[in-house]
This record gives C-alpha cells, structure tokens and sequence, in this order.
C-alpha cells in the first residue's frame, strides 16, 4: 500500500443534465467545486467526439479554474491529442470510444492498436500529461500497457459491476469478476503499472474493489450524480469517500492481524 486510495469524481453526468435543456445550468465547474470541498481527490471529465456532455469549453474552464488535478478521459484520435496537448491537463486516460455506445463499454485494445496508440502516448507524455490506459483485467492487455511506457493503467470494473447487479454479491460469476480485478491489480504491480479502476462502481459494489491494496485511485460518475438527486452531491461524495476508507481500511487491518 503506497498511500490513501485516491476518489475521482467524474462529473460528465452534470453536462449530461446541463445540456437536456442547453443553457447553463447545472454548471461542472460548480460540482468539481462541490466535489472538492466533499474530500475528491481529482476530476474526471470524458470530452467525447460528440460533444454529449462535457464540451471544448467545459474542459477549458475546468483546467483553468479548478484547483483539483484534471484528468481526461479521451480517444485516441488527432483531435482529442491536440485539444489535450493544448490543455495539458494532469492526466489523460485513453478510453475505447463509439459512436453508437451509450457510456464506455470495454477495455481499449492495447495490444491489439500498438501502433496507433504510440504516437498518442508519445505525444501526451512529451507535453507533461501523465497517461494512463483503461484497460479490461486481462494479463495481455496489461503487458501492451507497460510496453507502451504508460506509467498507469485504469481496470474497467463494469463487468464485475454488471454481475454484482445481475448475480448478486456473492455469485460464482461476481467473485469470478473481482478476482479477474484482483488478479489484474497484482499483474499490474509486478509490471511497474499504477492502477486505477471504474465504472459502475456504488455504494453497494465499491467496497471489494476499494479493498485491493494496490489500487490507488477509483473514477466515479453516473452513480454519485444520480445519488445526488436525493441527498446532495456533497453527501454522495461524502458517502463514498467514507465506504472506501473503510473498505481500505479493514483490507489493510485483515492483512496485518
Ligand atoms: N473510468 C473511465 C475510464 C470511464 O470511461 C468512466 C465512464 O466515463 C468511469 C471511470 C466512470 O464510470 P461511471 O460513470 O460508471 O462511474
């Protein structure tokens, strides 16, 4: 354990909201403010080809006014390499991106897109943007991550997630899962690899993943801002942090005992 798991709050969803009605309300830049104040570690912000929530704009201000590191989620594509070699946000975390998905349904292709993904690496590397990967737990991807140099890779915990909800929390397909991310998380620290994990993660789900000691960071969205309808950002983000320090916590505790 090399430090406190860290919390992204990813706020695209306050775009998503926004931009159901296209004038200014509710502002990202108010919620990565927000989302400060209730204990997240960084911001999360995925600028999408089709500009669906967050826009050129939104990640403009974000890099300017807020005072939490950055870190966007981007295809590897020119555009989105200028707009983040432009920006130079703290980090960027290459996502698989298409059109027709409704949010980012699996791992990027890292051994398979070698080669395209170099230059993009590269690129983002020379300007000062630390890179990291979203990757499924899978050995092979892990060892493309490493060999294009990436000093983090982000695990996509949507299937375990999807299984939680599907299965239950203690169904062979669930464990199977988690253990895919533990193995993944272990693989990941016998190469060098800081990991990071999301997608789909709550309150019910998080606590096994934020148990894994080499994780150390989660990127959490939709769940907390639609959580937020009921009891506040501040609140969600508050809960959140608290499951997580103590899912960590205990893991740490049941090691040592
Ligand atoms: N991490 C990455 C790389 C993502 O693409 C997303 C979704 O944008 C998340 C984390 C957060 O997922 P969720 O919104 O389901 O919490």
């Amino acid at each position: 354990m090399k430090g406190r798991l860290r919390l992204g709050v990813n706020i695209d969803h306050v775009a998503t909201i926004r931009n159901a009605r296209g004038g200014p309300h509710p502002d990202p830049l108010r919620a990565a403010a927000v989302a400060q104040a209730a204990g997240a570690d960084g911001i999360t912000a995925h600028l999408r080809e089709d500009r669906r929530h967050m826009t050129d704009g939104d990640i403009e201000r974000l890099v300017a006014e807020i005072a939490l590191p950055l870190n966007l989620e981007m295809a590897a594509t020119d555009e989105m390499l200028a707009i983040a070699v432009k920006h130079r946000p703290h980090a960027a975390c290459i996502v698989p991106e298409r059109r027709e998905e409704v949010t980012t349904e699996g791992g990027l292709d890292a051994a398979g897109g070698r080669q395209g993904l170099e230059p993009v690496v590269g690129r983002l590397t020379e300007a000062g943007v630390r890179v990291s990967l979203f990757v499924d737990p899978d050995p092979a991807q892990l060892d493309a991550a490493a060999a294009l140099g990436v000093p983090v890779i982000e695990l996509h915990t949507g299937a375990y997630c999807e299984a939680f909800y599907e299965a239950g929390a203690t169904a062979p397909a669930t464990l199977g899962e988690l253990d895919r991310l533990v193995r993944g998380a272990a693989h990941a620290e016998a190469l060098g690899l800081e990991c990071h994990a999301g997608h789909g993660l709550t309150f019910d789900n998080v606590t096994p993943v934020a148990a894994i000691p080499t994780v150390m960071e989660l990127n959490i969205g939709h769940f907390l801002i639609g959580e937020a309808i009921f009891g506040g950002l501040d609140s969600s983000i508050k809960r959140m942090r608290a499951i997580m320090d103590k899912a960590r916590a205990d893991s740490l505790g049941s090691r040592t005992a």
